[in-house]
């Protein structure tokens, strides 16, 4: 595949002391202006506009994103390879976030599946649809870890936990980096905004960071990633965008990174607005002197920057750096050889099974009482209700890019293409967060005239991502009361959840007896959902997150340490609440099978007594396993000493002697239990 022999003609490159010669003489050769041009990336509205153009021209511009199709990417990439004065390629960036045009389950949903494989293989074909169509370079993997479900860019990421967050990390970054490059990001913190408000400042301790927030974007770089984004957040008042410590002594000294670091959209401007530059000039020395090498959106690199080096405010040797990393990655895509990169067509078919298969892995069953599920294919009538149901824009998750409607399978289209012997009923019910009650009469109806009710209900599209926290995890509108006007009638109720924040629903989790979690499952949603449902597909998924019984207890986190006073119920000195249990309505790491053959097994550690309280339980290793009825297996997952480490006193990594238990189970709250010692 052409990416493969881009990346094989790269290592050459790099190997060869000729190509470096060839950038130092390049560098030596580029103006100040053509230096920080390189620093600079601009967004576009789907094609390069005239003054991106005359940017282009003028060596001001080191790349574009939102350009969209080869046939918009060329002409630009022709004017700078051509028309400027060093023919510097641009690099073209995109956030393909879970799919390009086939889009694959949000990132939360398949951490949920806890395959790897899975999310390397989604990555990968994410990567050559972008990369078919002009795409050099991704805004993705996102790897801030989230433990406040209010946050909306949880649905972005892999969940609460560093392992399990830094294996799909890894994994996306290989994935995509067979064909374009990757970015991990927000480099760092921006998964802890205070109560979970979108850009809000955090509190981090650097143990906290080191062991929770750090991890995947370590896994990333390890797995070669080739650039990280810089985050919005400030941490203890120190903005990312703009933060030495983060950039430059651990990423590049202590990781011995030597990709790049991008800012996120005006990052770099903001320093002013969280009050750690007076302007410009300020905000952009700032951020370039701190590590951030290229900067997105606020062009104040290339605007403001020419005057503070020439007044040696800026070392030159600050600016080198930056634009020769942003050169090298150039060169290791391949782009000085083939600015308009080699076009494969991507597989249509394939990919599509692939999403299909993934939606399925990613699909978490919660509950299933009296074995409601799997349904029959002979069951006479089903009721299919809901704003969600034939919803053909939802199932595309809150950042699709160029996904579209009408390659989506809807939950209804999904059952009835499962059911062909089967009365199917449809009825919408209600809007996702209207007020008005007026459809539930006929969804009632339905609901009376069948045998089962498949009550599909959640969040719409863009109640997640960016931009799209929320103060209250409920179903919004009025579908709570339609499920409960739904339930009433005594027709068995199936609800399937489709929702990018984890939602609160005490309600449903009392009085529902089955609930299928299904997060945004992309195209193959309704599919991949209808295989679970009439059992072509044993759901194997597992929550890659905490659910609450309450918003009062968020943050709420499996990971947590063990205080002085840990619950005890008939202690009232204990840590817990009056009003609410202190265990949330579903643990990390839970999900159901509908047979005992599917299994996946989980493996958590607990260091007793260390000279740092260490978390109740920290999930070190998980296998998935399929067998057959009857079949029983050993399963082998090793985990080696050093990784029972953690940030000691003196914030060095040590790994203590002493007693250590261990449990294997299904989710993080139950399980086997064992011990062991280190000894010295
Ligand atoms: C987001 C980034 C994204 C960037 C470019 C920002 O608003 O925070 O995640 O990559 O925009 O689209």
């Amino acid at each position: 595949m052409s990416l493969l022999r881009h990346s094989l003609v790269l290592s050459i490159l790099l190997a060869s002391p000729a190509a470096a010669q060839n950038l130092d003489s390049l560098l030596a050769r580029m103006t100040l202006e053509e230096k920080l041009g390189q620093l600079n990336l601009l967004s576009a509205g789907g094609r390069a506009s005239p003054a991106q153009m005359q940017l282009a021209r003028e060596g001001k511009l080191g790349g574009l994103f939102n350009v969209i199709g080869a046939e918009n990417t060329t002409p630009v990439q022709r004017i700078a390879v051509t028309e400027s004065r060093l023919k510097i390629p641009l690099l073209f960036g995109l956030d393909v976030i879970h799919g390009y045009r086939t889009i694959f389950p949000i990132p939360l949903a398949e951490a949920g599946s806890f395959d790897p494989d899975a999310a390397q293989a989604t990555a990968r074909a994410a990567g050559l649809e972008a990369a078919a169509a002009g795409i050099s370079w991704t805004y993705a993997p996102m790897v801030d870890i989230a433990r406040d479900p209010r946050w909306g860019r949880i649905a972005e990421g892999s969940g609460e936990d560093p392992y399990l967050g830094s294996l799909m990390a890894a994994a996306r970054v290989k994935g995509f980096q067979e064909t374009i490059f990757a970015t991990a990001k927000h480099f760092a913190g921006y998964g802890a905004a205070e109560a979970g408000r979108e850009y809000n400042t955090t509190e981090i301790t650097e143990r906290t960071m080191r062991e929770t927030y750090l991890p995947p974007f370590k896994a990333a770089v390890d797995a070669g990633v080739a650039s990280l984004m810089s985050a919005f957040n400030d941490i203890a008042g120190v903005p990312s965008s703009g933060n030495a410590w983060l950039t430059d002594t651990v990423l590049r000294r202590e990781w011995g990174f030597n990709g790049f670091v991008v800012s996120d959209w005006t990052s770099v401007a903001e320093l002013i607005q969280h009050g750690v530059a007076a302007g410009p000039s300020e905000a952009g020395r700032r951020a370039l002197t701190s590590g951030v090498d290229m900067d997105m959106q606020s062009s104040i690199y290339v605007d403001s920057l020419p005057a503070l080096v020439r007044a040696n405010r800026i070392p030159m040797a600050v600016v080198d750096s930056a634009v020769m990393r942003v050169l090298r990655a150039k060169m290791r895509l391949g782009l000085f050889r083939d600015p308009y990169r080699a076009r494969t067509t991507p597989p249509v078919a394939e990919t599509r099974a692939l999403a299909r298969r993934v939606a399925r892995e990613s699909i978490v069953l919660l509950k299933n009482d009296r074995n409601v599920l799997p349904l029959g294919r002979n069951t006479p009538t089903i009721a299919v209700i809901g704003p969600l149901a034939d919803s053909k824009v939802d199932p595309l998750g809150p950042w699709h890019t160029l996904g579209q409607p009408e390659d989506v399978v809807t939950v209804l289209q999904g059952i009835r293409s499962h059911a062909s012997a089967t009365h199917v009923l449809y009825a919408r019910g209600a809007g996702i967060d209207d007020s008005s009650t007026a459809g539930f009469a006929e969804a009632v109806a339905a609901a009376k005239r069948a045998s089962v009710a498949v009550l599909v209900l959640g969040e719409r599209e863009d109640m997640s991502g960016e931009a799209a926290s929320r103060s209250m995890l409920g179903l919004p509108g009025v579908q709570e009361q339609l499920l409960e006007a739904v339930a009433a009638t005594g027709t068995p109720v199936v609800l399937v959840l489709m929702n990018g924040h984890p939602l609160i629903l005490e309600w449903a989790a009392d009085h529902v007896p089955a609930i299928a979690e299904t997060w945004f499952l992309g195209v193959e949603a309704g599919n991949a959902i209808a295989d679970v449902l009439f059992g072509d597909a044993n759901p194997s998924g597992k929550l890659p997150v905490t659910i609450p019984r309450s918003l009062g207890q968020i943050p709420l986190y499996y990971n947590h340490r063990n205080t002085g006073r840990p619950f005890e119920a008939n202690n009232k000195f204990t840590s817990k609440y009056l009003d609410v249990p202190v265990t949330p309505r579903y643990p990390f790491g839970f999900g159901l099978s509908y047979t005992t053959f599917a299994y996946s097994v989980q493996l958590y550690v607990h260091d007793e007594v260390a000279s740092v309280a260490r978390p109740v339980r920290e999930l070190k290793g998980f296998q998935r396993v399929t067998l057959k009825s009857g079949e029983s297996r050993a399963v082998d997952i090793r985990v080696g000493v050093r990784d029972l480490a953690f940030y000691g006193l003196d914030m060095k990594r040590v790994v203590e002697p002493g007693t250590f238990r261990v449990y294997a189970g299904p989710s993080s709250a139950e399980g086997q239990e064992a011990r062991f010692e280190v000894i010295r």
